[in-house]
């Protein structure tokens, strides 16, 4: 449906928003051992013509049994669909899951506050995750459900077209870049994904958790804006 409306040029849904419930065409299918052990394959990039439908393409994934049956919503992203610097993180968490934004919990007041540092706010980047749903008790992403939700966060980048993209921790970075280097290791300096400048630094939650660490993400967001052209510190 969502394919002809964009073939038809129909760029918009109509507003107010659908919830997914609405905008699906089914519930979450319940498991049986019949459905449990299909594997469904994703496609290699989703082709949603625009961030809206994209949007509601993944309101309605059900490629992950788990994460579709436990998730209040899925989080897409938020920022300006024009943004130069995309932010990266990792998975919703508990507050991500109830608000349907990414990075509004404890971790993300501190990602405000680094973002005011370098003379940005929210509007002014996107801010989005590897994974658009929320993993029960917040555990890591599984290497199925980061390739299975592959395809959604490599068509948002190609419609975004950042020039930076900042990953935040190593789920984000190692994700990303395919890669299993520490993030000690990854930051500090910019690394190439498909032409997008990448800068991988430590995550806000392990910032909270290890504020001896705050000087080197400062220093890895000082190159980040100097290199973008608006130099701070
Ligand atoms: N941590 C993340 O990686 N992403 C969020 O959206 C919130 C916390
Ligand atoms: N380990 C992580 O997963 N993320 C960080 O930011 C730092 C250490």
């Amino acid at each position: 449906m969502m394919e002809s409306l964009a073939a038809a040029g129909v760029q918009q849904l109509p507003k107010p928003e659908l919830r997914p419930s609405e905008v699906c065409s089914a519930e979450p299918t319940p498991t049986t051992e019949a459905t449990a052990s299909v594997e469904k394959t994703p496609p290699e990039v989703s082709s949603a013509a625009t961030l809206d439908i994209l949007r509601d393409e993944i309101a309605c994934c059900e490629l992950c049994h788990e994460l579709a049956t436990t998730r209040t919503q899925t989080v897409f992203g938020v920022g300006d669909p024009q943004a130069r610097l995309c932010f990266l993180g990792e998975a919703p968490g508990a507050d991500e899951d109830r608000e349907g934004e990414p990075f509004v919990g404890r971790a993300g007041q501190l990602m405000n506050r680094i973002l005011a540092a370098c003379n940005l706010a929210r509007e002014d980047v996107y801010i989005l995750n590897v994974l658009k749903c929320r993993p029960p008790e917040n555990r890591n992403p599984t290497l199925v459900e980061s390739q299975n939700c592959r395809h959604f966060l490599d068509r948002q980048l190609q419609l975004i077209k950042p020039e930076f993209i900042c990953c935040l921790g190593a789920v984000a970075a190692q994700n990303l870049l395919n890669t299993t280097e520490s993030i000690g290791r990854l930051r500090g300096r910019l690394h190439d994904y498909q032409g997008i400048h990448v800068l991988c630094t430590y995550h806000p939650a392990y910032l909270l958790r290890n504020p001896s660490a705050k000087k080197d993400a400062w220093d890895d967001m000082k190159l980040l804006m100097r290199e973008m052209g608006t130099p701070v510190g």
